[in-house]
């Protein structure tokens, strides 16, 4: 007998396959429009299997399977999506200011390699847009919200700054994404220098907002970086030195990748970031290079290439105590993520282990570089 839940996933599956007949931008704009209206028609998701919970940074997850940043640029949908089974949903990129991104075609299926070039450019509505999207939730999932600086800003760390203090009071963490291939120069901020500089600047906007406000809603939110995938062993050596020194609490590996490995698909020549598979395996290596240099200093969240439940404890073994996806999602529709857990929850019992917690790290020696 099918199960009301598996019903509505095929349901759902259906949607998404009918979408991908549309060009990908639009496939993406009416998804919004869709999951806007799904979150207010679906009930809540089943409570996960207590052997998903994780804690990090403070936060309770009901399960470690997140929605990627990108998605949701604006927060217009995160509770939607937190009723598909996500355990938390990352929205941005944010900036200061509203920004068109670059001109379209911007964003292209590979279909035959199971992944997607995008060079968006951080389109979006601006930070106080967000934020009131973010103030009118209903919901209670954990989100979090991701900030970038503005393609045309004189004072880019400024804008890291402006869109902490606005949007901190309102998200359960904030990502500061240094690692979009598509806004020139961002990448830059990488170096240990600026790095420095940046998370200097982030945590102590965080302890003002604070000590000016110490209520609840401004509690101390933790902070996550997140780096790109191509990044060679000093500087990972210099990026987990920067981190281990800066009072922050997370890392999320990877971003897309500017790398063009064998491509089937003909629009494999395209200028932007890719994700999807071919990012699983890179991205994945990178992730238990900084599990190595940082075991145990921050939590670490595994994006690349998920498309599976496999791909989900692959990441946890090589060190992730989270994991983020998106590509996937866009090829196989929302049921993806029941089926993610389910078979995370599989390979945890096939292996021996009580719960996720128990399984993070314990296969980094496998996917070393
Ligand atoms: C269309 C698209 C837009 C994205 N936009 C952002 C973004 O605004 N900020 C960000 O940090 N990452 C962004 N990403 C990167 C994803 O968050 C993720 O790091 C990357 O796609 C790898 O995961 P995946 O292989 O599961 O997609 C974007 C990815 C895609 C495909």
């Amino acid at each position: 007998m099918i199960r009301p839940e598996e019903s509505r996933s095929r349901m759902l599956d259906l949607g998404a396959a009918l979408l991908r007949q549309l060009p990908a931008e639009t496939a993406h704009r009416a998804t919004l429009v869709l999951a806007r209206a799904a979150g207010r028609l679906l009930p809540e998701p089943a409570p996960d299997d207590p052997r998903l919970a994780v804690e990090a940074f403070g936060l309770n997850f009901p399960n470690p399977v997140g929605l990627a940043a990108g998605f949701d640029k604006d927060a217009q949908v995160p509770d939607a999506m937190a009723k598909f089974g996500f355990g938390f949903v990352e929205c941005g990129t944010v900036t200061p200011r509203p920004q068109a991104g670059n001109p379209r075609p911007r964003l292209f299926r590979l279909r035959q390699d199971a992944a997607v070039i995008n060079r968006m450019g951080f389109n979006n509505s601006g930070s106080t847009i967000a934020a009131a999207n973010l103030r009118a939730r209903r919901g209670h999932g954990i989100v979090g919200i991701n900030i970038g600086a503005n393609k045309d800003s004189s004072d880019r760390i400024g804008d890291y700054a402006w869109c902490f203090s606005e949007l901190a009071p309102v998200a359960d963490y904030v990502t500061v994404n240094v690692s979009s291939p598509n806004t020139p120069g961002l990448r830059g901020l990488q170096n240990r220098d600026e790095l420095t500089r940046l998370l200097g600047i982030m945590t102590n906007a965080r302890a003002k907002l604070y000590d000016d406000t110490p209520s609840a809603r401004t509690m101390r939110k933790p902070i996550l970086l997140k780096i790109a995938p191509d990044l060679d062993l000093h500087a990972l050596d210099e990026i987990a030195d920067v981190v281990r020194a800066s009072g922050i609490e997370g890392l999320i590996v990877s971003n897309t990748t500017i790398a063009r490995p064998p491509l089937r698909s003909r629009h494999g020549d395209e200028a932007g970031g890719l994700s999807g598979r071919p990012l699983f395996e890179p991205s994945t290596r990178m992730l238990a290079e900084m599990h190595m240099r940082l075991k145990g200093a921050v939590t670490l969240v595994g994006v690349g290439g998920i498309a599976s439940g496999q791909d989900a404890y692959a990441k946890i073994r090589a060190g992730a105590s989270l994991v983020q996806l998106y590509t996937a999602l866009a090829f196989h529709g929302p049921g993806l993520v029941t089926c993610i857990k389910r078979e995370l929850l599989a390979c945890l019992q096939r292996d021996g282990f009580a719960n996720v917690c128990e399984a993070i790290g314990t296969g980094e020696d496998q996917v070393k570089a």
